[in-house]
């Protein structure tokens, strides 16, 4: 993601005015303090983890749009030590669960036990009920354990007997899987990969990097033990942030823009499935936080153009015979992007 530059100055009655903007609030994005302190997580993530720069700032915009985020990488490349220093640096209720076949939904979302003691049955929360979850490995696990996840991610709350026992605020899920050749039995249904709002890929370090990480083991890091990390943010900067996300200014021409992508992606000869209206909501209310988080307070179509690849790469589905000649869902998004035309 790069930082984009100025963007078009919108004129008054080209723009969308949402009930909560306040007049002139255009240009200036608000929320600096919080901003900053957002910002301090990259830093202190890197004392833990040695690059992964992108996944940290999804990360942190799936934190103010509160979205999930899906991970995909092979093993061994930080995803777990990423999201777990991130918990400490955002001092947030951290859970992991491993996924793994023989995994029940109860195991994830909670279940009643019987007490003896006083004949009732007692509601044991499960692992969910937590601020922060990687869900590790979570196409090892069978449909029904996977569907109870997701429904507790949709409606931020578990239903055990008829009684719903809400989830914490914040609540973020950050599921881990690896690339297509290593899946195992479970791939997850089309329509739940949709309620990721970002799906973000962990690459192999560069050679540098893997030096550095490395040197790092060598000097005595052990990644069992964050106590050098900081709790540098908290949930008051979030709450700041998404305040300052929503009066972010977005102009007709920069929705248009977005719109225009998820119609693309219905009409490419490459793919069997295209981006849905939640979709184009998810790429914009991404590239609102990516706006607000670069300092600005209205949305470009640079921004839109960053966060395309994140917020839809895992909403569209090649068709087979283009996947046989080498198409990637990346690969058709870029053609996409370079064939769309951007608004001056
Ligand atoms: N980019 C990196 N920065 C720092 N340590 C790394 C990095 N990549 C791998 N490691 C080392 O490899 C270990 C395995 O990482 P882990 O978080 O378990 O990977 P994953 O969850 O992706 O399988 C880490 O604990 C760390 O020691
Ligand atoms: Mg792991």
């Amino acid at each position: 993601m790069t930082m984009p530059g100025a963007g078009p100055e919108p004129g008054p009655q080209q723009t969308i005015a949402y009930p909560s903007r306040l007049p002139g609030a255009e240009r200036s994005a608000g929320g600096d303090t919080a901003r900053a302190s957002l910002a301090s997580l990259r830093t202190e993530v890197a004392k833990a983890v040695v690059g992964q720069d992108a996944v940290v700032t999804g990360l942190v915009i799936a934190l103010l749009c509160r979205g999930h985020v899906l991970l995909e990488g092979v093993p061994g490349v930080a995803k777990t030590l990423l999201v777990r220093t991130m918990a400490t640096a955002l001092s947030m209720d951290f859970k992991r669960v491993q996924f793994t076949p023989d995994l029940m939904p109860g195991d994830v979302t909670g279940s009643l036990v019987y007490d003896a003691k006083t004949s009732e049955f007692e509601f044991h929360e499960g692992p969910v009920f937590t601020n922060l979850l990687l869900a590790d490995e979570i196409n090892r696990t069978p449909p029904k354990t996977q569907a109870a996840l997701l429904e507790a991610m949709e409606e931020r709350q578990v239903s055990v007997e008829g009684a719903a026992r809400m989830l914490p605020d914040p609540f973020i899920v950050a599921a881990t899987q690896n690339p297509i050749e290593y899946e195992g039995t479970y791939q997850l249904p089309e329509a739940q990969l949709d309620r990721f709002l970002l799906k973000l890929t962990v690459p192999l370090p560069s050679r540098e990097q893997e030096i550095a990480v490395l040197e790092r083991h060598a000097l005595g890091f052990d990644p069992r033990d964050l106590s050098q990390i900081k709790a540098v943010t908290s949930a008051d900067d979030l709450a700041v942030g998404r305040a300052a996300v929503a009066q972010v200014h977005v102009g007709p021409e920069v929705l248009g823009y977005a719109v225009d992508i998820a119609r693309a992606t219905r009409q490419s000869p490459s793919l069997r499935m295209g981006v849905s209206p939640r979709g184009a909501t998810a790429l914009l209310a991404a590239s609102r936080a990516w706006a607000w988080l670069s300092g600005r307070g209205y949305v470009t179509p640079d921004d839109i153009k960053a966060l395309a690849l994140p917020a839809l790469r895992h909403r569209i589905q090649l068709r087979p015979e283009a996947e046989l000649e080498g198409a990637t869902p990346d690969g058709v998004l870029d053609g996409i992007l370079t064939a769309v035309p951007v608004p001056r």
